[in-house]
């Protein structure tokens, strides 16, 4: 792929407190510090990133409608819309759009309410409890999704390398 991938990253309601916010849960790092890590991987990556947090429901699907075409890709943390929002899971849905579900604590070693995600069976893939790092391995997976990279590691199909077991 010749031209530079874009991805998109969505950050829901709440993430702008990152930091301050329940740190043993969420972590000592602050919004900013997440968006200054984010800006060096991409570098890193040869990607060009768009993080926007939004505390609007309604402002987060107008951005999930308004990626198809200016995007390559989502990365989405809806926070506590995750477990709420069909509207969430229609829109993404709803656009072409390959999308990476990304969540810094571990939903599924919560609250029981934390385990319904709305929005997995519309995303590509789903990273949870690795803080930080889902958004790094969210961009990393996002590029190979688009055709932008290939890693040399098994991703949906299986490599040259493995032959298939005799009968
Ligand atoms: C979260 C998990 C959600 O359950 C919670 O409402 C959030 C953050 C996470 O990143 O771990 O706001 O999405």
């Amino acid at each position: 792929m010749a031209e530079t991938v874009h991805a998109l990253i969505l950050q829901g309601p709440n993430l702008n407190l990152l930091g301050s916010r329940e740190p043993e849960i969420y972590g000592a790092l602050s919004d900013r510090d997440l968006a200054t890590l984010v800006g060096e991987w991409s570098r890193e990556l040869g990607l060009e990133t768009t993080l926007i947090q939004t505390n609007s429901e309604g402002e987060l699907l107008d951005l999930v409608h308004g990626a198809a075409g200016r995007f390559d890709f989502l990365v989405v943390n809806p926070g506590a819309l995750t477990h709420t929002s069909l509207a969430l899971r229609d829109a993404l849905a709803a656009i072409s759009l390959p999308a990476l579900e990304v969540h810094l604590s571990n939903i599924h070693a919560r609250e029981e309410w934390r385990r319904q995600s709305w929005i997995s069976s519309v995303c590509r893939g789903v990273l949870v409890g690795l803080g930080p790092l889902g958004y790094r391995l969210a961009l990393e997976a996002g590029l190979v999704l688009v055709g932008g990279r290939n890693p040399g590691l098994p991703f949906g199909s299986k490599p040259s390398s493995i032959s298939s077991p005799s009968p």
